[in-house]
């Protein structure tokens, strides 16, 4: 993986580059150079070849050529949208992304995977294929409503929980607290990209130790699936404790540990569970993409900062 992360503004080209951003922004335009505009609107329905082929019919219209770069700008959604279409027409455009929630910078504008929906299927058709850069801004976050900050919160615990213990423990505090500054945020979330870019370089292509960023993802995915009321960092934190569970039935992870967590995520405003039954979580497991060989790899947390693989023959 390139270092494409940024923090300081790039320089767009006007000419010669189209945006592709989030509706929330209509009546911002001053964020970018006057270029093209294609508004999308953010939600999972919206997710799919159907966005896809638009964005390409409006690319066409506007007679974008191989030479054009385009840019995104805004959530996972539009990020992950953005990249798919870059990465197919006219097979492959240079691009980059402004992501604006705090899931999308710490987490879905980083390493290159995008894609979209399939028949409720999360992220069945994707590619990969690196921005050319990614602009971090945390004062996008200022707008953020916070239940949309609370989803970028439970990926940034993820990653933490993978990683680096005494980062979790400072995320938990400042979500948990008094409500703080944006500004306080900010070291947590160059940590969260740090942490993210470092596993993504080791296998740019997802075919191992990439694959501990699922942790709570094969969960969380069967959850978005039957549950539309879950947005997906909150599937992503009831997965989470679902991994954690199936860790302690496993021996892997202490009781107390589990508690901590679950008491964590709590604090913060995270969900803890879902009403959905298990069956039902485990037919769209196992349509899970991440099904390999009859086996799916688990993603288990053993300790706060620790998490492993896990071969499972479908226990879940
Ligand atoms: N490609 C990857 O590696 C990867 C990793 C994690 C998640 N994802 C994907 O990311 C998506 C979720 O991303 P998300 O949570 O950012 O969702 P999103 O793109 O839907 O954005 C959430 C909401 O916030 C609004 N919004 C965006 N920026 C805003 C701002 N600054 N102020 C106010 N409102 C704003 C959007 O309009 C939307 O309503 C999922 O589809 C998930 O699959 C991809």
């Amino acid at each position: 993986m390139r270092n494409n992360i940024t923090y300081d503004k790039p320089f767009i080209n006007g000419s010669g580059t189209i945006a592709v951003i989030d509706d929330c922004f209509k009546d911002s335009p001053s964020l970018l150079p006057d270029c093209p505009r294609i508004f999308i609107h953010a939600s999972e329905e919206n997710k799919t070849f159907d966005t896809v082929e638009e964005v390409i019919g409006k690319l066409i219209e506007l007679e974008a050529d191989r030479n054009t770069f385009l840019v995104g700008m805004g959530g996972g959604i539009t990020t992950d949208i953005t990249g798919f279409v870059a990465s197919i027409y006219k097979r492959g455009l240079n691009f980059g992304l402004i992501p604006t929630t705090l899931l999308a910078q710490v987490d879905a504008a980083i390493g290159g995977k995008n894609g979209v929906n399939f028949d409720r299927f999360k992220n069945m058709a994707g590619t990969f294929c690196e921005a050319e850069w990614v602009y971090i801004n945390p004062e996008f976050l200022e707008s953020l409503p916070k239940r949309e900050l609370l989803c970028g919160a439970a990926e940034m615990l993820k990653t933490f929980l993978i990683r680096d213990a005494k980062a979790y423990g400072e995320a938990v505090e400042y979500f948990s607290g008094p409500i703080r500054s944006i500004k306080e945020l900010t070291p947590l979330i160059r940590r969260a990209v740090e942490i993210k870019c470092d596993i993504v370089s080791k296998d740019p292509l997802d075919r191992n130790i990439r694959h501990l960023l699922n942790l709570g993802h094969t969960f969380a995915h069967a959850i978005e699936k039957y549950d539309s009321c879950f947005l997906h960092g909150e599937a992503v934190a009831a997965g989470i404790i679902m991994a954690a569970q199936e860790s302690v039935r496993l021996g892997l992870m202490e009781q107390d540990i589990l508690e901590k967590i679950m008491s964590d995520f709590k604090a913060v405003g995270l969900p803890v569970e879902t009403s959905l039954e298990m069956d039902l979580l485990q037919k769209a497991i196992l349509q899970d993409k991440k099904r390999e060989g009859g086996k799916i790899t688990l993603v288990l947390p053993i300790k706060i900062g620790e998490a492993v693989l896990w071969d499972s023959s479908v226990t879940v």
